[in-house]
């Protein structure tokens, strides 16, 4: 089976679509997007991706006249088409195409585009061992909570820990950290979880409120709240979570353990727990 794409009210597979050149998405950035993933065929957390897309495009003032119920359709439609149950389903959202000027055009109509692939999780052994982090100057602009096209800082944070041999960017701005170049952060320290605030300068995570609701209902303290960059790094545990990586544990920052460089005790039980919790996901 292929990779399936669908764009504008369409299905096909993945390599036979071609989008504009002057689509905004691609001439400004101008759109947003979403990355789900499918356990056993079942898109997860489809509402909250939902709402949080529709927000994003609310903020950006793109009109966006999809009901929930099409869209879970959507994805299911995709994920069929595909055959996979372990997929990875991206949906990106543009202001459509129009000859190039900085103002909205004034009737274009927006470009729904969405690919179904098959995710390529992490090792079994990466998520056991855990992984290092570098700390990188949060360059981005003011409105992370909208999850835009523009990653230009993300993928240069990427890249620079790519080149550290380390796994993510922890942005820190002022020194408060914000959030990873693709996931959300969380710390433990004296038994309490901690993850930054939500604002303005964080994505407001999918996977960071499943994990929060998780840990609470083992009756753990977790405190969203600002986190100065000092605290991170005396911190017992460190974690990473997204759609893609989950929960996972962090060893070591800017090359120096965290502790004693073995993923701590509340990582290890929230990375299983999240683990059992999706894999119990049914469609709704
Ligand atoms: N990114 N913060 C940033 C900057 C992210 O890019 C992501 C995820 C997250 C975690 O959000 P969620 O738990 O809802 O996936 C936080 C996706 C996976 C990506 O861009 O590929």
């Amino acid at each position: 089976m292929p990779d399936i794409g669908y764009l504008n009210g369409r299905f096909s597979p993945l390599e036979e679509i071609t989008i504009s050149p002057d689509d905004r998405g691609f001439l400004f950035g101008d759109g947003v997007y979403e990355v789900i993933r499918a356990y056993h065929g079942v898109p997860a957390f489809c509402g909250e991706h939902f709402a949080r897309l529709v927000r994003s495009a609310s903020e950006i003032q793109l009109g966006f006249s999809l009901e929930q119920t099409d869209f879970q359709r959507l994805l299911l439609t995709g994920l069929q088409q595909s055959g996979y149950q372990e997929g990875k389903i991206y949906i990106q959202m543009t202001r459509g195409v129009a000859p190039r000027e900085h103002i909205f055009p004034s009737n274009a109509e927006p470009t729904v585009f969405l690919s179904f692939r098959k995710i390529v999780a992490l090792s079994t052994e990466v998520c056991h061992r855990g992984v290092s982090v570098i700390t990188l100057p949060d360059t981005r602009w003011g409105r992370c909570d909208i999850k835009s096209l523009n990653l230009l800082p993300n993928v240069l944070a990427k890249q620079k820990a790519q080149e550290a041999k380390a796994f993510e960017a922890i942005f820190v701005k002022d020194g408060m950290v914000t959030e990873g170049a693709t996931s959300n952060v969380f710390v433990v320290k004296d038994g309490v979880i901690i993850t930054p605030e939500r604002n303005h300068l964080v994505l407001a995570g999918v996977t960071q409120q499943r994990v929060v609701m998780l840990a609470r209902t083992k009756g753990w303290d977790v405190q969203f709240r600002p986190l100065p960059i000092s605290e991170f790094l005396q911190s017992d545990e460190v974690f990473l979570v997204s759609t893609t990586i989950e929960v996972l544990p962090v060893i070591q920052v800017n090359g120096q353990p965290i502790l004693n460089g073995k993923p701590g005790p509340i990582s290890t039980a929230l990375q299983q727990k999240f683990s059992a919790h999706v894999s119990g996901l049914t469609l709704a």
